[in-house]
């Protein structure tokens, strides 16, 4: 049996795309597993396939942004499998929208969700090991555009380098209490991310799993991001890149600001050329 089997991982976003990948991967290499999100259908389906691929799987449907819900997922996992190892905080979504013109309410409840639930989770977990004597591994979905921004999707982008951000941080302040912290900086990933970020930004019933734009050797499928984690699970670092050529960018874009606010200009005229061909076409069919 591997050191793995039997590892307590509590998951949240399990029920699609990132999360529901990486709870199945995990249940194949042995571990019991936490499954959270809202849409209680869609995990108990998870939750199945996490079983049929020889782990234990438990699923709680709860939203991780309602007041109390970190301490309700670590209970309910405890209840469940007697402990927690790993906390992959998983969670989120995007909507493409102007910073301007995005809700106050709505830009809060992005950071509510993407960040504070993540971070939440993340800090109760660790203040429970840290009382137990009990070593753990805390995880974060951040993404590549937790290190460089896209315009119209700042908001995104800023809740994505603040988890980035904290889990540098935590990971420096836990060391010494054998807690591993990592962050995930995913590329474009086939999951229904897209279709959610444009009902929430307007752009009507999308089937959309990729954007248009995305050339395809920069998407990538759940289970390769779903491996990478795992990979990390077994070996922790501080930071998950699924794409060598990204993470290169990225420290370019670092190292040389003018060269990012270049790439900026054009990504944002890129996006407006794009409205402006789907209001022209709204118009045409009307
Ligand atoms: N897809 C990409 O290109 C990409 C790239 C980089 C990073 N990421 C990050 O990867 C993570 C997973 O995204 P994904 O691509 O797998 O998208 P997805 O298929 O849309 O999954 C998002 C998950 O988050 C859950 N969720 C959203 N709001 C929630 C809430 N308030 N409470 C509980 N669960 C909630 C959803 O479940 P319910 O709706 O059932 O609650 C779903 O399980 C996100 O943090 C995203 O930012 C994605």
């Amino acid at each position: 049996m591997s050191a793995f089997a039997n590892r307590v991982v509590v998951v949240t976003g399990a029920s699609s795309g990132i999360g529901a990948a990486t709870a199945r991967a995990c249940a194949a290499s042995g571990m019991r597993v936490v499954l959270v999100a809202r849409r209680a259908d869609r995990l108990r389906k998870v939750a199945d396939a996490c079983e049929d691929a020889g782990g234990k799987a438990h699923a709680l449907a709860i939203d991780v942004a309602a007041a109390g819900a970190s301490e309700e997922i670590l209970a309910h996992a405890v209840s469940a499998f007697g402990r927690v190892d790993v906390v992959f905080a998983n969670a989120g979504y995007g909507t493409r929208a102007g910073l301007i013109d995005m809700s106050e309410s709505d830009l809060r409840a992005m950071f509510d969700v993407n960040f504070f639930a993540a971070l939440s989770l993340c800090r109760a977990a660790a203040r429970r090991w840290i009382a137990a004597g009990q070593p753990g591994h805390l995880i974060m979905s951040s993404s590549c555009i937790g290190k460089f921004p896209l315009a119209y999707h700042g908001a995104y982008c800023a809740t994505k380098a603040s988890q980035a951000m904290a889990c540098a941080a935590l990971r420096a302040e836990l060391q010494s209490h054998r807690i591993a912290v990592s962050s995930v900086h995913p590329i474009t990933t086939k999951t229904e991310f897209f279709v959610e970020s444009d009902r929430r930004s307007g752009a009507g019933d999308s089937t959309t799993e990729v954007p248009d734009h995305a050339p395809s050797f920069l998407v990538q499928s759940p289970e390769r991001v779903a491996a990478a984690v795992v990979r990390c699970m077994h070996r922790p670092v501080p930071e998950v890149w699924t794409s060598s050529l990204v993470r290169l960018s990225a420290a370019l874009f670092t190292a040389w600001p003018w060269l990012l606010h270049q790439v900026l200009d054009r990504q944002a005229g890129m996006e407006r050329d794009q409205d402006e061909r789907r209001l022209r076409a709204d118009s045409a069919k009307r």
